[in-house]
């Protein structure tokens, strides 16, 4: 079986979405059938390179849903995942085989703490990494595979059996921090050190997988690619087991930013990111947090006088990307007891109110009066305090 060569310029990373698995793995995060579809639907509208659609051996609803999913994807890989045995391979092959453009993602845990689950050697579990891989290979010309708690597997094992999965026909090599437990420098270390010492390495793209336990995935990641990897495992708002996984929208949108000193590319329409995170929000159940980075209610959201004031004059100010760019309609100045002048002014005259100095000065000493009794005023908490102010005046 041949592999059709990739095409994609040197600058290109792959965005492998995994909210359909290791997202709904979360606790609680449990998906129904039509939502997995609407959501497989949105990602690949949105430009997502490969779809993890979820683990078709773990239940007959997750194979149906993988095997749906695999039909009516029209530009994205669809990827299944499965353990190191030729059941669940073969399984996962079913569910995905009718996609436009099917992958296997199969793998065992390699770290000392997770070779002892299986009790396995260390050479009777390379042997089963050579011939589930190989399996797999036999089956799809796309497969990936990853030594699960990579970044505490011991380094010469570790690039042995990259090698060996390597060798067998794994044409992507995932390093997971299944635990969230690496450091950017060590990210970057870790790939730039295999890709340059394990044989076959420059044939085949690295991905990363970071969890978030210590809040450093979307870092972790961005390291990892300045040390070679050209595919980063996400998912839609970080869900994911624990602290979570990486965030697409993170590490999408601070490549886009910070182009000038992360020169790499993904093929993310980013303008659709804020209706996919609603979306996942609901209906997984996962509400995000308020200054959650780029998808926050308070990501766009300034209080502060000196912030509002600055952001009427000129956006940049105190804003590092376009709203518009993550798809919202615009920055919000929401008034509180922090807010000043300026921005009091700015929203009256939205609300088509356009007032003397005078009065503004009358209004704003009642509008403090207000903030300091309410965490948020209101446009129709505004109206009411002009119109006591007209009855008094
Ligand atoms: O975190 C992890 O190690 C995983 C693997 C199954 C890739 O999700
Ligand atoms: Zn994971």
């Amino acid at each position: 079986m041949t592999t059709t060569p990739d095409t994609r310029p040197e600058n290109r990373v792959l965005i492998f979405d995994t909210t359909l698995r290791d997202g709904e793995q979360s606790p609680g995060a449990t998906m129904t059938h039509a939502e997995k579809l609407e959501i497989a639907e949105l990602l690949d509208e949105m430009g997502v390179d490969i779809i993890e659609a979820g683990f078709p051996i773990a239940s007959e609803g997750d194979f149906k849903a993988v095997s749906e999913i695999a039909r009516q994807s029209k530009q994205a890989t669809i990827c299944g995942l499965a353990r190191a045995n030729y059941k669940d391979i073969d399984r996962c092959w079913e569910a995905v085989k009718q996609a436009r453009s099917p992958r296997i993602h199969t793998f065992i845990g390699t770290s000392p703490l997770h070779r002892a689950i299986p009790n396995l050697s260390q050479d009777e579990m390379a042997q089963r990494i050579h011939d589930t891989v190989t399996h797999a290979r036999n089956l799809c010309d796309n497969v990936q595979w990853s030594p699960m708690d990579a970044t505490r597997t011991e380094w010469d094992y570790l690039a042995r059996v990259v090698e060996i999965a390597i060798k067998a026909g794994a044409t992507t090599i995932n390093i997971p921090d299944t635990v969230g437990y690496t450091a950017p420098v060590e990210s970057a270390d870790l790939i730039r050190r295999l890709i340059a010492e394990v044989p076959g390495a420059d044939e085949i793209i690295f991905a990363t997988h970071c969890h978030n336990d210590l809040g450093m995935a979307t870092a972790n990641s961005l390291a990892a690619v300045e040390g070679g990897a050209r595919q980063i495992e996400c998912t839609i708002n970080g869900l994911g087991e624990r602290a979570g996984n990486t965030a697409l929208e993170e590490v999408v949108m601070a490549l886009k930013v910070r182009h000038d000193i992360m020169p790499w590319d993904t093929g993310v329409d980013t303008r659709r990111i804020m209706n996919i995170s609603r979306r996942v929000a609901t209906v997984s159940g996962f509400p995000v947090q308020f200054n959650k980075a780029i998808v926050g209610k308070n990501a766009f959201a300034h209080e502060s006088g000196i912030h509002q004031d600055g952001m009427l004059k000129n956006a940049e100010t105190f804003e590092i990307m376009r709203p518009e760019d993550v798809g919202l309609a615009g920055t919000s100045l929401p008034l509180g007891k922090h807010s000043g002048r300026a921005a009091l002014r700015a929203k009256l005259k939205d609300l088509g109110f356009e007032m003397a100095e005078n009065q503004l000065n009358d209004t704003f000493v009642r509008f403090k009066e207000l903030a300091d009794r309410k965490k948020e005023v209101y446009d129709d908490d505004l109206i009411a305090l002009v119109r006591q102010n007209e009855a008094v005046s």
